[in-house]
């Protein structure tokens, strides 16, 4: 049989991203990040598309490089069509429009959130079969999104829940600015996390029913807190940075663990999976383990790499939807949202 060789391109946001998988195992994946925006407190969408049209041409080269193919060699070209920002987006799709047209290859679009989803399908290696089975759970937690998938097959998945207001990550990242600790806070509060107590201070927990989740009240709480602890000490935050981040990390994994735990258990399902930006996080991910140990969860976490935008999750998704055939024509445009996904 003739080796299926899929090229993967990411630019929702603010990472340009290629990658090369050979039947569905990864060769190369080259991500160019964009630190234009750190001085900025957040994303600029300008400044990203900018940074997507000086960025494709050479990290897409790198990664056929590392690959050690021609372009020659593609089966088709995989890209992300939304959602997304859309300068961002626009980048990488009419990239992957010219790219496949200029070779004669079919294109395949692929739902960045998908894409999130199925990185748990990447092989690194032929014999790599470390991967979870459907149906499966996947807490798939971002800067924008906060969402339970049930994943009934590679291209089967429904949102059982997910957030009526702020993401997860946006929480955090809201929270440390309010700190003043800096962009993007993630890292930053995992950092200070390590050194601090987790039960120092409470904050306010959401009651919502279902699956749903609700962040806006945390981070109103957070800052409520406080402006009440600034009162009484002007240096509060400096004096105790590590609590407030071990603190404000472990009531964020609470309100993501609690809802988890119930879904697994109403629909008896053991393998559940966490992916996005905030997988990233330690606390997150012992608590994940701790799961697997007291509920006999058979737990999926993905590697760093893998973690936050990447197109080798792109790229695998992409083989998947090529061994199906499920092509994209090129009057597809890109779509900043999920409901603007058809048109
Ligand atoms: O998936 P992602 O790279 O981009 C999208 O939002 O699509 O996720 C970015 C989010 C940011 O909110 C960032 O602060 C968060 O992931 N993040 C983390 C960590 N690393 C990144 N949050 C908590 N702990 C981390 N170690």
């Amino acid at each position: 049989m003739q080796d299926i060789y899929i090229l993967g391109i990411e630019s929702s946001c603010d990472d340009t991203s290629a990658a090369v998988i050979r039947n569905g195992v990864l060769l190369s994946n080259v991500t160019a990040s964009q630190a234009v925006h750190e001085a900025y407190g957040g994303v600029v969408p300008e400044l990203a598309s900018r940074a997507h049209q000086q960025n494709i041409v050479p990290v897409v080269d790198q990664a056929l490089k590392r690959a050690g193919i021609e372009p020659t060699q593609l089966s088709a070209v995989a890209f992300t069509r939304g959602p997304g920002l859309m300068g961002s987006l626009h980048v990488g799709v009419s990239f992957a429009k010219g790219l496949a047209a200029s070779l004669a290859i079919p294109m395949v679009d692929v739902n960045h959130l998908h894409g999130h989803v199925l990185a748990h399908f990447i092989k690194e290696t032929p014999e790599d079969h470390h991967a979870p089975q459907f149906p499966f759970l996947c807490l798939l937690v971002s800067g924008g999104n906060s969402q339970i998938v049930l994943v009934k097959s590679y291209k089967e998945m429904e949102i059982i829940g997910q957030t009526i207001d702020d993401a997860a990550g946006e929480c955090i990242d809201k929270c440390c600015k309010v700190m003043g600790m800096g962009y993007p806070g993630g890292p930053i509060i995992d950092r200070l996390a390590r050194q601090g107590n987790p039960k120092a201070y409470t904050f306010a927990q959401p009651h919502i029913k279902g699956y749903d989740y609700s962040f806006s009240g945390l981070k109103t709480s957070f800052l409520y807190s406080l402006r009440d602890w600034i009162k009484e000490d002007e240096a509060f935050i400096e004096h105790h940075k590590e609590d407030l981040a071990a603190s404000l990390e472990h009531t964020v994994v609470d309100i993501l663990m609690k809802k988890l735990r119930l879904a697994a258990k109403e629909l008896k399902i053991r393998d559940v999976a966490v992916a996005g930006g905030v997988s990233a996080n330690t606390g997150l991910r012992e608590a994940f383990l701790d799961h697997a140990k007291r509920y006999k969860w058979n737990v999926f976490i993905p590697k760093f790499s893998f973690t936050t935008d990447n197109a080798a999750m792109i790229a695998i998704t992409g083989y998947y939807k090529f061994l199906d055939r499920d092509f994209c024509s090129m009057d597809k445009p890109a779509y900043s949202r999920i409901s603007a996904q058809n048109g």
